[in-house]
């Protein structure tokens, strides 16, 4: 259905496209396969069978998806890594993934019996799996080197434990005579105790196993004069080498070749790494925005401590203008040194693109802070560029809006306590350290006494801004335009910006102005 009323869901399918010219390395694990092995009575520490039959669905996968270049895999993990190139479902994370999961699995179950023909599968083995992006090849060389010294230590753990309890002693005293030993060590447990060389343990328990493409020179024909002709041709190997040392890579150089050449000098394809942050639709996004070094900034410019209405008062006409200026902003809600502004849920701005609302309302703030200063701080020169930081939230309910202000607003509450008590302190002739254990674990009821008691101060009549932090947000007010010409008033409901200092945790704002967090 074309354009339908519905279509609008589409939008809440979020784009995982991964970035391009990175490597992409798909790693899968068998989940449960502790069990899994145990119930299929698989060898310690190492079963060759259940080796062999990964490293099959490994070539298998090979073989079918030419844009895995290499894979490594040891116990039930494999990575597959794909060029850098691939356009692989467009480099979509979950295609790429979900559909290397279960084409490994679909192997795996399909080829069990050529690896266990005694045995039959007693519960569905299956994977999980993730996509991580490399950009360098050098750095695809060392994921897989680390895998690989993985295998290695875990193995040698292994393989001393393993023979540790088959020698009679408990899985308990295998690990305490196995704690805190280094290689040397386990080595000589495993030659002196067991008469086992580790060196010449099977290479795929010590190294893995990689997959990969083999150039191989193949005699096709022989010509009119009897000389061969030859053909190269790639055929897909399993072995069990060194990955982390340079040899395997010389040999082997086209494996990871980095392409530096532009296609057609053809610019274009740099587009791809805009990375799309759109936020999902029919949610209430919240950019909260904040002041980068705050702290040095208020101690420049001399702000009054613990609360400087003249620098909050700035913030509020810096959050109206925003509100003046972009309509979508239905709430906004400040303390201190930062604010969070409210979208509406159905919010088209900026495309949604995170970033870029984020972008918009820190700079706008900022334009505006450095612009009205004169206006709230005459007798004071702007020392420094003041610069705010931004992020967005989603809140899927309106609920989730109101229980998000509520949490700044307890928040803004707990800290103007706290702090008008500590600089009344530090003000009375206390250091900073002994007003701060002073105020140690005092509750609620305690600092309003000390308040009240010592300096005289009743914390319920200080001024609400300080206590409930500020809102910006429309109210709705009737306007007489003109008469009419039977002399009766014609109205018009007017919108204006207003800042307010109203508790926003109960219920009777939010009752007052229902059109605010109006769920469509
Ligand atoms: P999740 O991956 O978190 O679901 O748990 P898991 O049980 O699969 O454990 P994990 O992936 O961390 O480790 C793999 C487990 O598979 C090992 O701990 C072993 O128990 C088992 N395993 C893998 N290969 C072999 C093998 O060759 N022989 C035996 N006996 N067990 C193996
Ligand atoms: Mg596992």
């Amino acid at each position: 259905m074309a354009n339908s009323k519905y279509e609008y869901v589409k939008n809440f399918e979020a784009d995982d496209r991964l970035p391009p010219s990175n490597w992409i390395v798909i790693r899968i694990d068998g989940v449960h396969f502790h069990r899994f092995s145990s119930i299929h009575e698989f060898e310690k520490p190492n079963d060759s069978a259940a080796l062999c039959l990964m490293n099959s669905c490994a070539s298998a996968m090979l073989k079918h998806f030419p844009d895995i270049v290499f894979a490594y895999g040891v116990s039930d993990e494999y990575s597959f890594v794909l060029s850098e190139k691939s356009e692989f479902y467009q480099r979509r994370s979950s295609k790429n993934v979900s559909l290397f999961v279960s084409y490994f699995t679909s192997a795996y179950v399909t080829k069990w019996k050529e690896f266990f023909p005694n045995y039959d599968l007693k519960e569905l083995p299956y994977f999980d799996g993730r996509a991580v992006c490399y950009p360098k090849a050098k750095v695809v060389r060392d994921y897989l080197a680390w895998r690989q010294v993985d295998c290695h230590i875990n193995n040698q753990y292994n393989t001393c434990f393993w023979m540790l309890v088959k020698s009679g002693k408990t899985k308990r005293e295998a690990q305490l005579r196995l704690k805190g030993t280094q290689t040397k060590e386990k080595n000589e447990i495993l030659l002196q105790q067991f008469g086992i060389n580790y060196d010449e343990l099977p290479e795929m328990f010590k190294k893995g196993s990689c997959v990969f493409r083999n150039k191989v020179e193949e005699i096709v024909k022989r010509d009119e004069t009897g000389s061969s002709v030859k053909r190269r041709k790639n055929i897909v190997t399993i072995d069990h080498v060194d990955i982390i040392g340079q040899k395997f890579w010389d040999e082997h150089p086209y494996i990871l070749h980095e392409d530096c050449s532009m296609v057609n000098n053809n610019y274009e394809y740099v587009k791809k790494f805009e990375a799309d942050d759109r936020l999902p639709p029919s949610n209430w996004i919240v950019v909260r925005i904040h002041k980068c070094d705050f702290h040095r900034f208020s101690s420049r410019h001399e702000f009054e401590k613990p609360n400087d209405s003249n620098a909050l008062s700035l913030m509020n006409s810096c959050a109206s203008s925003l509100l003046e200026k972009f309509p979508e902003i239905i709430f906004a809600y400040g303390v201190s040194d930062e604010y969070s502004f409210v979208l509406s849920e159905e919010s088209k701005f900026c495309k949604r693109q995170a970033s870029e609302i984020v972008s918009s309302f820190v700079s706008y703030f900022g334009s505006a802070y450095v612009m009205k200063w004169k206006e709230f701080l005459p007798d004071r020169d702007l020392k420094e560029v003041p610069y705010f930081k931004g992020r967005a939230v989603c809140c899927p309910k309106a609920k989730i809006v109101r229980d998000y202000l509520a949490w700044k607003q307890f928040d803004c509450h707990i800290s103007n306590q706290y702090n008008t008590c500590f600089w009344m302190l530090v003000k009375s002739g206390k250091t900073e350290t002994e007003a701060q254990l002073c105020l140690k674990d005092t509750q609620e009821k305690e600092k309003n006494e000390m308040l009240f008691c010592q300096f005289g101060i009743n914390y319920n009549k200080l001024p609400e801004m300080f206590k409930k932090g500020s809102c910006v947000f429309r109210n709705k007010v009737e306007e007489i335009v003109k008469l009419d010409e039977g002399g009766i008033p014609v109205q018009r409901c007017n919108e204006i910006v207003i800042v307010d200092h109203v508790d926003i945790i109960g219920p009777r704002f939010w009752d007052g102005h229902p059109y605010i967090l109006h769920e469509d």
